[in-house]
């Protein structure tokens, strides 16, 4: 949720930052702006597109050596280029670019207003770039650090924050709470930015700042301090090498993100499980859960929490854990739990879960279940994010770089390692070897899967095609094929924009029935369990009313007569099947949100890694 990149050394700041920020724009795209400091002035260049109108903005003939960029998702303020960062003070000399949200802004721009200052924009970062001259102005021996803990030490909120001051081109100065900071260490040059997605094309080397913590970057070095410690050092930590190269956030020959990474969905898987298959004891290896035979014995409860996708990916886990281990498991939107005061259980295993490690709600959930004693792992993909460091361990989902704003193969990699979770608990409980063992297989067997079904991408483009026009769809499903359908319906509506709703299969009678009419399609998941009598029947009731249906199933005998178009999956071990069945429908939605013409990696309104509340 919006993007920060920064740099000081020898280079032309100007394409690193374009470059950079071009990196970063999944994370917001509303508009974006940079600033360099030429010929002793500050130099800013905005806009209310996309970065790759800034990029066509930019003085090429500027040759600056320190800059600040940003691109964002508007949270005070409409996006335009007024309120497009970096902000500056009254005379030009500050300028800053800013990620999160400064909750006691109005009282911040209020008092400077009242101090006769003219604020330019709407945002709450403006107030920042003020308070930090006006804080040089009243005693100009303050170092750019000292001036900014000063001014941060008024504010209340989130922030990751870079300062840069026309009148100190050699250094930059970099605060973090709440939202994601990676310094990156170059040979005599220094880079910061939101995620290391900006940086891994210059260096590999990086250190993630600490909430509370602000650094000063000079090209040679750096220094980090404490905010709130009377501006003690930091403790030093080593840096670490990122586990990612340029070439993984590059498209290739596919034509977006969303695709690349549906394509690559067989190898997440292999990495999902390279190594934690225990064929020998038929269950899983697990090592950075950290718990033994016991303590994973004396859990009594799971419990999922996570948001959006990752929510839907919990129920996923949720329904495999009841499976495979039989104790009680559920999911809960994190955006809930963190707010409703939970009673938190000692027995229970709490799982974050997020593609990002930095969705804010999660993250809170996390901080509240500590706070009260809970016992939680993280299941993220982005090594060293904030959900990653504040469960202290967990389970990597190994899916790489996930760029498209739409979650594909990190929500199949969720449930594929809920599944080795699953089979963890299950095989220290009562899940015999000869259970464990089909399970084994089963995943082995997923890779191979799914690229079949990704080989059958023509024909379910047809179907997409086909409905694509609907103003509304359904999603049905029960029980197994539950979290299937509102992950379905889920990745439909937030790319192609078409109005999409998932019901269990049960409650359609107990009312949306009455919503079904020839112009709404319902998409009826029909795994292949005990209930395919069931969903047949869920099937007529819909198509007695006119609805038009398109059924996902995994049941070879269906005939192609039961419903209007039949999407079909291989078959896989019971309990697995949802991590197939899904893989269709984000082809689906690729291919009705490509028809429909719309910009599938950065949907409306929308932005990687929600950061905010
Ligand atoms: C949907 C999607 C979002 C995310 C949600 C959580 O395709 O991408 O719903 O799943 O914002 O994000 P993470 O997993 O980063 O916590």
């Amino acid at each position: 949720m919006c993007g920060i990149v920064g740099y000081v050394g020898k280079r032309d700041a100007t394409p690193v930052l374009v470059e950079g920020l071009h990196r970063l724009e999944y994370r917001g795209y509303d508009s974006a702006g940079l600033a360099v400091v030429h010929r002793g002035r500050l130099q800013v260049t905005k806009t209310a597109g996309r970065v790759a109108d800034l990029r066509a903005k930019v003085q090429p003939a500027t040759k600056s050596t320190i800059g600040i960029g940003h691109t964002r998702w508007a949270t005070h303020g409409e996006p335009n280029e007024v309120n497009a960062h970096p902000h500056t003070d009254t005379a030009g000399r500050i300028a800053v670019v800013h990620n999160g949200i400064i909750e006691n802004a109005e009282q911040l721009r209020d008092q400077l207003t009242a101090a006769g200052v003219k604020l330019v924009s709407d945002t709450d970062t403006e107030a920042l770039a003020h308070m930090i001259a006006a804080e040089i102005a009243a005693d100009p021996t303050l170092s750019l650090s000292e001036a900014t803990c000063r001014t941060l030490n008024r504010v209340e909120g989130a922030y990751g924050l870079v300062v840069l001051d026309t009148k100190r081109p050699d250094q930059l100065v970099v605060a973090r709470n709440g939202s994601p900071i990676v310094l990156g260490i170059g040979e005599s040059e220094m880079y910061v930015a939101s995620d290391v997605a900006a940086l891994v094309r210059y260096t590999r080397q990086v250190v993630y700042l600490e909430d509370g913590e602000v650094a000063t970057l000079h090209s040679g070095d750096y220094q980090t301090k404490t905010l709130t410690d009377n501006g003690a050092p930091a403790a030093a930590r080593a840096p670490m090498i990122v586990d990612a190269e340029a070439g993984d956030y590059e498209l290739g020959t596919y034509p977006d993100y969303m695709s690349k990474e549906i394509h690559e969905q067989p190898e997440a898987i292999r990495r999902a499980l390279r190594g934690r298959l225990d064929e020998r004891f038929a269950t899983a290896r697990l090592g950075g859960i950290n718990l033994d035979a016991r303590e994973l014995r004396s859990i009594r409860q799971v419990k999922f929490l996570g948001c959006g996708s990752a929510y839907y990916a919990g129920q996923m886990g949720a329904a495999i854990i009841e499976e495979l281990a039989r104790i009680p498991a559920d999911a809960e939107p994190a955006s809930e739990f963190r707010y409703r005061s939970p009673v938190v259980d000692p027995d229970t295993l709490y799982v974050a879960v997020s593609q990002s490690g930095e969705t804010s709600d999660t993250l809170m959930a996390v901080q509240e279940l500590k706070r009260k004693g809970g016992q939680v792992i993280g299941t993220v993909n982005v090594v060293g994010s904030a959900i990653s460091r504040e469960t202290g361990h967990g389970i990597l989902l190994h899916a790489g770089p996930e760029v498209a704003v739409a979650s594909t193969k990190a929500l199949t990699n969720m449930a594929v390692n809920f599944a080795l979770l699953g089979l963890l608990l299950g095989r220290v409980r009562d899940l015999s070897a000869a259970s464990g063992d089909r399970i084994v297989n089963g995943l082995r067997n997923l890779p191979a899967q799914v690229a079949d079904i990704l080989a059958t991408q023509t024909e379910i483009a047809a179907v997409a095609h086909l409905y694509a026009a609907a103003d509304h769809m359904f999603f049905i499903g029960r029980v197994r094929g539950w979290p299937v359908a509102r992950e379905g319906a889920q990745k439909l509506k937030e790319i192609s924009y078409v109005h999409a709703e998932a019901y269990q299969a049960g409650e359609l009678k107990h009312g949306p029935l009455a919503l079904i009419q020839p112009e709404m399609p319902s998409v009826v998941v029909i795994p292949s369990d005990d209930l395919v009598a069931k969903n047949l029947s869920t099937i007529e009731q819909i198509k007695a009313r006119g609805g038009p249906v398109i059924a996902l199933t995994s049941v070879h005998d269906l005939p192609d007569s039961a419903a209007d178009a039949v999407i079909r999956v291989p078959r896989a071990e019971p309990e697995l099947e949802p991590i197939l069945l899904n893989i269709p429908l984000q082809i689906f939605a690729y291919h009705a949100a490509a028809k429909l013409g719309r910009d599938i990696d950065k949907p409306r309104n929308l932005a990687k890694s929600v950061t905010v509340e």
